[in-house]
């Protein structure tokens, strides 16, 4: 009974709070969403850099956990800029991204083939080094001329 209380609370919980502060449906929790993708992406490229880098302990275990993670959340944030709302919503995202669609689908595409190349580094350092760099130039490429 007890397990059952439970799940019906945890389905309550995940149509109401969840879906209704993090939809892609609205314009500004498609910001949300799209910062939340964000930062946990920084998160984890940014440990990730420090354990390549030798900033932080080289553990394989963790690196491949990061690279899987930077992986996957790489996909993610795009989707969110095509809400409609998420252009005129409280933002650091800069008018280009609307208005240069075409550059800001390059920078992406940058982006993931770099992250695709951090992908087949394996657990190599030296490459991953190189990859992290590779990664981490098309980020700031990205920002320079889309983000505020
Ligand atoms: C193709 C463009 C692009 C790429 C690539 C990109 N970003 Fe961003 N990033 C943006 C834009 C645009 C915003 C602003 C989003 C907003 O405020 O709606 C942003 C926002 C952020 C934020 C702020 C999130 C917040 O809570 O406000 C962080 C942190 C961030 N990016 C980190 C990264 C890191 C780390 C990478 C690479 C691993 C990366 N970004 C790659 C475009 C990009």
């Amino acid at each position: 009974m007890k397990k059952l209380i439970l799940a019906a609370a945890v389905a309550l919980f995940a149509s109401t709070a969840v879906a209704n502060k993090m939809s892609l449906d609205n314009g500004e929790e498609a910001v949300a969403y799209r910062k939340a993708t964000f930062s946990l992406l920084a998160a984890n490229f940014g440990d990730l850099a420090a354990r390549v880098n030798g900033k932080k302990a080289f553990d394989a275990a963790i690196v491949s956990q990061r690279v899987a993670n930077v992986s996957a959340l790489a996909n993610m944030p795009w989707e969110a800029f095509a809400v409609s709302g998420s252009d005129k919503a409280d933002s650091e995202a800069l008018p280009e991204v609307w208005s240069k669609a075409d550059d800001f689908a390059a920078a992406q595409q940058q982006f993931l083939k770099a992250v695709a190349e951090l992908d087949a580094a394996g657990g190599d350092q030296k490459k991953l080094e190189a990859a992290v760099g590779a990664v981490g130039k098309s980020c700031k490429a990205c920002h320079n001329s889309f983000k505020a």
